[in-house]
């Protein structure tokens, strides 16, 4: 009879024992709440493919994020539907934008949680692409300085961080001179440093009305295919004067957050994107998966990848169950 000198079950018997020798966990500390605020007053309309997630007027999103503090979470991260989108983006980076005044309204309003802006120009033009227009290519060092311009105006309103998400080639060396520049050498930027031209944002540019009016996002955001190409990404933005580097989307690319994160020694954030999120929502409204189990499957498994924060839909209802 053969008897197994090691026995990996001996380990798994008890929950105790699973305790014990288990290797990652998520953690409320880790979770970034997005959200998204409108122009108007008393406003809260869900999204219609991201349920649970709403267009909400500032007045309703100070309530919302002092919930999500008093859950423990440590940061949101805001994106804002302009009045009207033109072809100069002006929205994105005027004094009285909509993400200028919710973040003054949330800096005064909301004490003890950090608030993020996306800084990108896809939701205030026209065209909905992520720069500058002409000749139906995106113009890259013209846009960079309606990036600098939008990532001050949202430090000056008093964001805590700025995290540009557009792709275009060196814009964190932009923003953070401009930063600088302007007296805010202590404000961190989060780049968006691997970002794929993914299918899986199709929910999010219906919530933040941001989908391209022509072509698509492949001459700016990264080809899938790419691994190498990541890294390149992600140490150019490091060279430029990133703080904390973001792979997205997280579920398809969790290869990628492993690279980033075993080949830099920099803090890494992953993007649990709206598409991941909605394919989550929409099985478990038929009853195919046990929804709890599976989105915390999932966190785990980026934070086993190496993220060491998460940008997530799920934030809230996580933080629920693990308090
Ligand atoms: C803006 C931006 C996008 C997302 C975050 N910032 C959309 C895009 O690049 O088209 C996607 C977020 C999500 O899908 O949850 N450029």
């Amino acid at each position: 009879m053969y008897f197994p000198a090691y026995r990996p079950r001996r380990l798994r018997q008890s929950e105790n024992f699973r305790r014990l020798i288990r290797e990652n966990s998520v953690s409320i500390d880790d979770l970034i709440y997005p959200l998204f605020v409108v122009p108007g007053k008393g406003i809260k309309k869900e999204i219609p493919s991201m349920p649970g997630n709403f267009h909400m007027s500032i007045d309703i999103l100070i309530e919302e994020v002092k919930k999500v503090r008093d859950l423990g979470i440590p940061a949101i991260i805001l994106f804002g539907l302009p009045e009207d989108k033109n072809e100069a983006a002006s929205g994105a980076y005027e004094e009285s934008g909509i993400v200028q005044e919710a973040v003054r309204a949330l800096k005064k309003g909301v004490p003890d949680i950090l608030v993020l802006t996306d800084v990108c120009l896809c939701e205030y033009m026209s065209h909905g692409h992520c720069g500058i227009v002409k000749d139906g290519q995106v113009l890259n060092d013209l846009t960079l300085e309606l990036l600098a311009k939008t990532a001050l105006s949202h430090v000056e309103a008093g964001a805590d961080m700025v995290a540009p998400s557009d792709m275009m080639d060196g814009r964190v060396a932009v923003i953070r001179s401009t930063l600088d520049e302007n007296g805010y050498q202590g404000t961190p930027i989060m780049s968006y440093a691997a970002k794929y031209a993914s299918a899986f944002y199709g929910p999010f540019r219906d919530a933040a009305e941001s989908a391209p009016q022509f072509g698509d996002r492949r001459s700016y955001q990264m080809d899938p295919p790419n691994a190498m190409e990541a890294l390149r990404e992600t140490m150019l933005d490091m060279e430029e004067g990133a703080d904390i580097v973001m792979v997205k989307p997280a579920l398809a690319y969790m290869d990628i957050i492993q690279l980033v994160k075993s080949e830099t020694c920099y803090p890494v954030a992953a993007y649990n994107v709206s598409g991941e999120f909605s394919m989550v929502k929409a099985a478990a409204a038929k009853g195919w998966i046990d929804e709890k189990k599976v989105v915390m499957e999932i966190l785990t498994g980026i934070k086993r990848a190496g993220a060491d924060m998460i940008l997530t839909y799920h934030a809230k209802d996580v933080a629920s169950w693990l308090k």
